[in-house]
């Protein structure tokens, strides 16, 4: 049975590889792929998406943050990120930040190269003390 508060690691992996294909990174050409799981158990994938005027440029795992939020989500349970790389490829600060958006502390992370080495993370330890939205809302 499907129990979707409990991700599918194997598929979120293959997703996540699948939209690395389609990464859009003729200058870096470092390729990312992301995959976040959804409370209801869908997949939403993403793919870094360069640009000429290099601060243009969207990772991965917004592209895919993008794609859950125009789909209606608004929680995200794990995130799996991938790329072909020395290291495991850790999410850089914009992307921490829209994950924190759309999931808490505990959302699972999973980091993973080619070489089939993984760094397993909660958002928490990764974003100790992210920017609160508590002041906006009062
Ligand atoms: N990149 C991501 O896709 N995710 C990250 O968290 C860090 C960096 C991409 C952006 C750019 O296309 C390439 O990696 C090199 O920075």
């Amino acid at each position: 049975m499907k129990t979707p508060e409990r991700p599918d690691w194997p598929a979120l992996t293959a997703a996540a590889w699948k939209a690395s294909e389609a990464a859009y990174a003729p200058y870096s050409n470092f390729r990312v792929g992301a995959a976040l799981w959804m409370p209801n158990g869908e997949i939403f994938a993403g793919c870094n998406v360069e640009n000429r005027s290099f601060g243009m440029t969207l990772c991965a795992e917004r592209t895919a943050a993008v794609s859950a939020v125009v789909a209606g989500h608004r929680r995200f349970l794990a995130a799996v990120v991938v790329a072909d790389s020395k290291e495991p490829p850790r999410p850089c600060g914009l992307c921490l930040g829209t994950l924190i958006e759309f999931g808490d502390e505990d959302l699972a992370v999973r980091l993973l190269n080619r070489a089939g080495q993984t760094e397993s993370f909660r958002l928490g330890e990764l974003m100790p003390y992210p920017f609160s939205a508590d002041e906006l809302n009062d």
